[in-house]
């Protein structure tokens, strides 16, 4: 069934746990066939340079074992661009990376590497995979995204999803007009439109909403929330708040 508003999973903190013990368990991809049964329209896993969660042995058995799409999220480097041309995954999100940072800070600063990410995406596309890129909600990075002939954008939702832990209730309601504003200018250039990072079953309502979005990439809390209640719940949960939202 597609879905109007699709649920990405995104299981690299399954591998975060395993990785603390350098151990065989928690597997990543059991949890990705659980999700897939509670209801997730598709797997999102991020290889980051250092391998600190996700490992090249679990996008292999990812791509071998899902039935639902895997979104594969990366860095703009030529190994992974080549590891990507190997396996093509139903979708590639390009994400920038730092070594130090402990998540994937902000967006990707498309509009001052046009050309360099145009050549970059190209083969992608051509190979079959759905090209998305990881970019604030900003005018400028969506037009670029645009110009360099992206599928997909996925919109930020860190600040929006911080701000609301912080209790800065006016600086998260413009934050979360901006993300709106910029979900409809980027729909209506053609790009369909994600979002994702750090939202909960607090802030996951108001983005659902947004009539443009077509995908929300879920994973910390989704894999935190399982510590309490199983994975296959908190996914429902999930799924829940966003069909109510979209209703
Ligand atoms: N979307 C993108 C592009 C991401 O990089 C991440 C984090 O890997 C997510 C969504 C999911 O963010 P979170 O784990 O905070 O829900």
């Amino acid at each position: 069934m597609t879905r109007d508003l699709r649920l990405g999973v995104n299981i690299d903190h399954v591998a975060t746990v395993r990785n603390a013990r350098g151990s065989a368990y928690p597997d990543p991809v059991r949890a990705a066939k659980l999700a897939e049964e509670a209801g997730a329209d598709g797997i999102t896993a991020h290889l980051r340079e250092d391998r600190r969660h996700i490992g090249d042995q679990d996008i292999e058995r990812l791509v071998a074992e899902l039935s639902v799409p895997l979104n594969f999220e990366m860095a703009a480097t030529d190994e992974m661009q080549a590891i990507a041309l190997r396996h093509k995954p139903h979708a590639v999100c390009i994400v920038p990376e730092k070594r130090q940072e402990v998540t994937t800070e902000g967006g990707l600063e498309v509009a001052k590497q046009e050309n360099r990410l145009a050549h970059f995406i190209a083969p992608l596309a051509d190979a079959g995979c759905r090209v998305s890129i990881f970019i604030a909600a900003d005018r400028a990075q969506i037009e670029a995204a645009n110009r360099i002939g992206a599928a997909v954008v996925e919109l930020h939702t860190g600040a929006y999803c911080d701000l609301h832990a912080e209790g800065e209730f006016e600086a998260r309601d413009a934050e979360l007009e901006r993300l709106r504003d910029m979900a409809a200018f980027a729909h209506s250039l053609g790009l369909e439109v994600h979002a994702g990072h750090g939202l909960t079953y607090d802030t996951v309502g108001p983005v659902a909403a947004f009539p443009e979005v077509r995908e929300l990439n879920i994973g910390h809390f989704l894999i935190g929330e399982a510590i309490f209640r199983g994975l296959p719940d908190s996914i429902r949960e999930m799924r829940r708040l966003m069909d109510a939202a979209r209703a």
